[in-house]
């Protein structure tokens, strides 16, 4: 692991928020300065989500919802973990007033964000924000994620997306999720969730030095990269998922390995899979 990412880990959540600003502040300046940065983008130093081009990724998860959860223009999308609206700007260009979209975060600067930037402009776009424990994002309580129950309506959305959400949380957490997910998927919905999954090939890639990450922590269910800030990055075993989704009444209509274990065909850097009610 790097240096910075090691120093970054040893921060707490509100002392990284401030590093991240203080690191960004110059070109974050001169972006606002020229007007540069476009009014519903973050400031860098905001973008606690992850690096890469915030408006392209974007664009690039929504295509994915097009083209593998059978997203359309009037669909109800829920986005769970939906961070500082990296999908929600892009939803903006193609959600008609017939579609909608909620959004929920653990992290309230998100969430504070969205709703200036986006819910102003867009009424049929909704953010919550979720009060709970993760030890990378929010430590301001000891909410948990495994006893949270979704506050929206049971068989309403269409889409359900996770991108980068499960990769944080715990497997209890995760079942709940599954649950929660289960009550308010449509019967015909999709939902697209992003994972770092482990089964054999990964593990002998993974010894083998071929993989992006090195979870080299192994528990039961799952395993870490780093065991101070346990929801830095998760993996968790393949036939562990498939045991929660037949426990929920989920199935896998597809997993797309992703370029994390070098997968040369890979849709996206985590592995994504497209989750349907049985
Ligand atoms: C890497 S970011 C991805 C954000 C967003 N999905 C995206 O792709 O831009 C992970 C997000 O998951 C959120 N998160 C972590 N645990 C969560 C939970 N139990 N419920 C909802 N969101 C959670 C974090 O606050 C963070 O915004």
């Amino acid at each position: 692991m790097g240096l910075l990412r090691n120093i970054y880990y040893s921060l707490s959540p509100s002392m990284r928020f401030v590093a991240r600003r203080l690191y960004y502040l110059p070109i974050d300046t001169y972006d606002s300065i020229t007007g540069r940065r476009k009014e519903m983008i973050p400031p860098r130093g905001m973008i606690f989500i992850g690096a890469g081009d915030f408006e392209k990724q974007g664009l690039h998860l929504m295509e994915l919802l097009k083209k593998h959860a059978g997203l359309r223009p009037d669909s109800r999308v829920l986005d769970v973990g939906c961070g500082i609206g990296r999908l929600a700007v892009a939803l903006t260009t193609y959600l008609d007033r017939q579609g909608s979209y909620e959004g929920f975060d653990i992290v309230k600067k998100g969430i504070d964000w969205c709703e200036k930037k986006i819910s102003s402009k867009y009424p049929n776009f909704h953010f919550l924000h979720i009060d709970l424990k993760n030890d990378l994002y929010n430590l301001k309580t000891e909410n948990q994620a495994r006893h949270f129950k979704f506050p929206y309506e049971n068989n309403s959305f269409d889409c359900i997306v996770l991108t980068s959400v499960f990769t944080h949380m715990m497997p209890e957490d995760i079942l709940n999720y599954l649950e929660q997910i289960s009550s308010v998927l449509k019967t015909d919905g999709k939902c697209l969730a992003t994972f770092f999954l482990l089964n054999k090939e990964v593990k002998e890639k993974m010894a083998a030095k071929q993989t992006f990450f090195d979870f080299k922590h192994a528990y039961e269910g799952y395993s870490l990269i780093d065991k101070r800030v346990k929801e830095a990055n998760i993996a968790l075993e393949e036939e562990l998922l498939y045991t929660f989704l037949e426990e929920k009444g989920l199935k896998a209509d597809a997993i797309h390995y992703g370029a994390w274990s070098a997968n040369a065909d890979a849709l996206d850097f985590q592995d994504v899979v497209i989750l349907s009610k049985k």
